[in-house]
């Protein structure tokens, strides 16, 4: 049968998503719904016209849906939920700002997947994005596997593009990781990073490489700075995407994103930044990779920070 995804919340995220697996033309469907009335029906419009130049096949559906969900019944059959639906920052803000008022946003979203789509994969990118992928678990009640974040691919996306750019090298030359949380304890991890196979310590100077980090700890700030009316999408929405993608091909591949952790790295009970194997059933396996101590170190100091925060979320 053919493939159907939904990407909730068309907003600047939403619809960048929704456009790209579009074009990657594996899906028969993409639905994008969101609260405002008729945009997302303009953007499947818009979108479908693209069919004739782009040269993809799938089809895109745009639905408005209600605050007691009505519309919800065309998610029906998705094999990926894509949750994009929440306030974006605004400059000077942190993602932790938009815990209240994203957690009544997801909760909704969330409560109505369950009902209407309870086969799916839920991948969420509502900030702050450790929280909100918590919250949809609790809410839609799906098996943890079935329920993750995207984060990590982003981060780690931009921490290659900063070390291609300071080295002037073709950015596919680069490997990095960036584990943790998607704030303030990101963990990039130059012991696992390399450019064209070697390591990235051989490459940089360690206070190069210091100073990349604390550029990919504070990349989404830099481009909500200079945005002014938002937050980042390009970038965001690629990452989401390819997530969507490996579910849809159960592809396996291993990618860095926001997991149920249960007793990698002597890690339990917590939604982290860890890379896993991603297919058709979500999470597939999470992949314990060695770490510096200091690595190792900091990924324990956000899987507590995350936690404190998760605690609170199961009475929003
Ligand atoms: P946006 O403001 O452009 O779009 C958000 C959309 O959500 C709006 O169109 C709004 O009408 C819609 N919405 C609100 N409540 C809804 C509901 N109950 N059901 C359906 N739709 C609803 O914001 P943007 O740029 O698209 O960002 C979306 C979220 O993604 C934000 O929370 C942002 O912080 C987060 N984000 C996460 C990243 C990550 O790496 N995880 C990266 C970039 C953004
Ligand atoms: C980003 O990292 C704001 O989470 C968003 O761009």
């Amino acid at each position: 049968m053919g493939k159907k995804v939904t990407v909730v919340g068309a907003g600047f995220y939403g619809s960048t998503t929704a456009q790209r697996l579009a074009e990657y033309d594996v899906f028969d469907t993409v639905v994008i719904t969101d609260i405002v009335e008729g945009k997302p029906a303009g953007l499947a419009l818009d979108l479908n016209q693209s069919r004739a130049i782009e040269g993809f096949e799938t089809k895109v559906v745009g639905v408005t849906t209600g605050p007691n969900g009505e519309g919800y019944e065309s998610i029906e059959g998705s094999d990926v939920v894509v949750i994009t639906a929440g306030l974006p920052r605004k400059p000077g803000m942190s993602r932790m700002d938009l815990l209240e008022t994203n957690a009544k946003i997801v909760r909704q979203v969330a409560e109505n997947v369950a009902k209407y789509a309870p086969n799916a994969v839920v991948i969420v990118v509502s900030n702050p994005l450790d929280e909100m992928t918590a919250l949809a678990q609790l809410a839609t009640q799906f098996p943890k596997n079935r329920v993750l974040g995207q984060a990590g691919m982003l981060d780690t996306a931009r921490f290659s593009n900063f070390v291609a750019e300071a080295l002037n090298v073709p950015v596919a030359s680069v490997r990095t990781l960036t584990l943790g949380s998607h704030g303030d304890t990101m963990v990039p991890v130059p012991s696992k990073s390399t450019v064209n196979g070697k390591p990235l310590r051989d490459a940089m100077p360690a206070e190069q490489i210091e100073e990349l980090v604390v550029k990919t700890r504070n990349g989404g700030a830099e481009v909500v700075a200079l945005l002014k009316t938002g937050s980042a999408y390009y970038a965001p929405s690629a990452a989401a995407a390819r997530m969507a993608k490996a579910v849809a091909e159960d592809s396996g591949e291993v990618m860095p994103v926001c997991a149920w952790v249960d007793g990698e790295y002597g890690i339990s009970g917590v939604y982290l930044g860890v890379e896993a194997e991603i297919g058709a059933e979500g999470v597939k396996r999470v992949v314990e990779t060695d770490l510096d101590a200091d690595e190792r170190a900091s990924l324990l100091e956000a899987a507590e920070a995350v936690r404190a925060k998760q605690g609170d979320i199961s009475s929003m």
